[in-house]
């Protein structure tokens, strides 16, 4: 209580003789893991003296490994993919997924993560993910630790829904879940909002939570006993990432960098991605609402957009990195996002706001690229990227799902099987091919029957 009175945070007691044993000690729990120091001067520096800080300073774009073309290039991509391979063999390579976001947009009331985007089997994004990392541990008779963020609104239930699955197969030791921190939403006084009696309103700490919670969870030091040097991160809403792609791995570790990127060329002007970009000499991720006007529409001379490196948040980060950021006293910024927050009043009446009515904090784990000394930037295609962020419309389950069919279009027609088109080009059928039966066009091209004829929705698997 006396903690709360000199935050000037006393309101959160308001019901406190009301609440049942459970409710106060739900509440003294939440106490602790809040962060008051912290979030004391998140309010005093964002929302008493509202300086929401927009980015200042010298743009250049980024230097970006393209996709190769001549043969020059072709062979640095090979160059790469051996590297990466090796170090693939020589388990230095780790997967983490964060998936520890509410995913209000999509409207789905179990982790991200469960959500069934299979186009023909309905298997969840977790499954496609866990099969892709066992069917590389396979292809390098490697162990491919994989870490899974979660958060204190998610924790529980997707532990279970592994549990539940038997691990998809992957080894339980071979998995590892840490949580990442949670804080609290204010009001535009800066008083920490109650979405019942007995809680505060919490939201997890933004996907650059990722980095302080790798440290705090133990999970570097995981990382450390099981010799892994390098971290391939990818969010959990991408059923389409080539996890720990060689080539990506391979051109992070020759150029020795701290933390790499891949990015997609976007598509226009006003594709809403932030652009990876040079700011006062340091590699940054300059988000889509920063960008200026200016910047925004500018071209090269052979007409192409000066800032086109569109991130996709697929990132390698080396695991001594991750220590130095800590080490130096984790200086990312915490973003203040207003947004509409579910909250009690003063009578205890829950209210559903229709506009924006508090602020809530988040890191973002891109912010942690100019620490970097070195960084390198990949160029991808769209086939490695269709974000289940909404429920319907461009980045929706729909367009996912879609995405997948096309792809595994394309490699079906690349081994000379005919895949059936509708006038627009889209594919008739849903294809889905599980990563356990090839983890790409070559490995399927050395699998499946060429004779293969396509008259229905198609499942290739094991
Ligand atoms: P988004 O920013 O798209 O958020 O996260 P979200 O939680 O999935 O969805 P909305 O905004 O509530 O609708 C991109 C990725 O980062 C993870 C998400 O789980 C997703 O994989 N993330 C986001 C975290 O792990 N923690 C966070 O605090 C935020």
């Amino acid at each position: 209580m006396e903690k709360a009175i000199s935050f000037g945070q006393e309101h959160i007691f308001g019901f406190w003789d009301e609440l049942c044993e459970d409710g106060k000690r739900g509440l003294l729990e939440q106490m602790r893991e809040i962060d008051f120091d912290l979030m004391a001067r998140l309010i005093a520096e964002h929302i008493k003296a509202e300086s929401r800080k927009k980015f200042k300073g010298h743009l250049e774009p980024a230097p970006i490994i393209g996709l190769p073309q001549t043969k020059q290039e072709i062979r640095k991509h090979e160059e790469a993919r051996r590297i990466g391979e090796a170090a693939l063999r020589a388990g230095k390579v780790a997967a983490l997924v964060v998936a520890g976001g509410q995913g209000t947009r999509l409207g789905f009331d179990h982790p991200k993560g469960a959500f069934p985007i299979g186009p023909v089997s309905g298997k969840s994004l977790f499954q496609i993910h866990a099969e892709k990392i066992l069917a590389l541990s396979r292809r390098f008779d490697a162990p491919i630790s994989w870490y899974i963020m979660t958060s204190g609104t998610n924790d529980q239930e997707t532990r279970e829904f592994f549990q539940q699955n038997d691990f998809f197969g992957l080894g339980r030791g071979e998995v590892f879940f840490f949580q990442q921190g949670m804080l609290a939403a204010v009001d535009k006084k800066g008083k920490f909002l109650m979405d019942a009696k007995d809680r505060i309103s919490t939201s997890p700490n933004g996907h650059g939570g990722t980095l302080l919670a790798l440290g705090d969870s133990g999970a570097l030091d995981d990382m450390r006993r099981r010799a892994v040097q390098e971290i391939y991160y990818f969010q959990v809403d991408n059923p389409l990432p080539r996890i720990c792609d060689p080539a990506f791995v391979g051109f992070h570790l020759k150029a020795k960098a701290d933390m790499s990127s891949k990015v997609l060329r976007k598509r226009d002007a006003e594709e809403k991605v932030g652009v990876v970009g040079i700011l006062d000499g340091k590699t940054a991720v300059i988000e889509y609402s920063d960008l200026t006007k200016e910047d925004m529409y500018a071209t090269l001379s052979d007409g192409s957009l000066k800032y086109s490196a569109g991130s996709i948040a697929i990132h390698m980060i080396d695991v001594d990195f991750v220590q130095r950021v800590l080490d130096v006293g984790f200086p990312l910024p915490y973003h203040p996002a207003e947004k509409k927050v579910p909250f009690i009043d003063e009578t205890g009446r829950l209210h559903q706001p229709d506009k924006p009515n508090g602020t809530k904090f988040e890191l973002f784990v891109f912010d942690a690229l100019p620490l970097t000394k070195r960084s390198v930037t990949m160029e991808t295609t769209r086939e490695e990227f269709a974000p289940v962020k909404d429920a319907e419309g461009e980045d929706s389950p729909r367009t996912a799902k879609a995405a997948m069919t096309s792809l595994f279009a394309s490699w079906l027609e690349g081994v000379g099987i005919n895949v059936p088109r509708t006038e627009d080009g889209k594919s008739k059928f849903a294809l889905e091919i599980s990563p356990l039966f090839a983890l790409d066009a070559e490995e399927l091209a050395q699998k499946v029957d060429k004779n293969l004829t396509i008259c229905g929705d198609l499942y290739l698997g094991k």
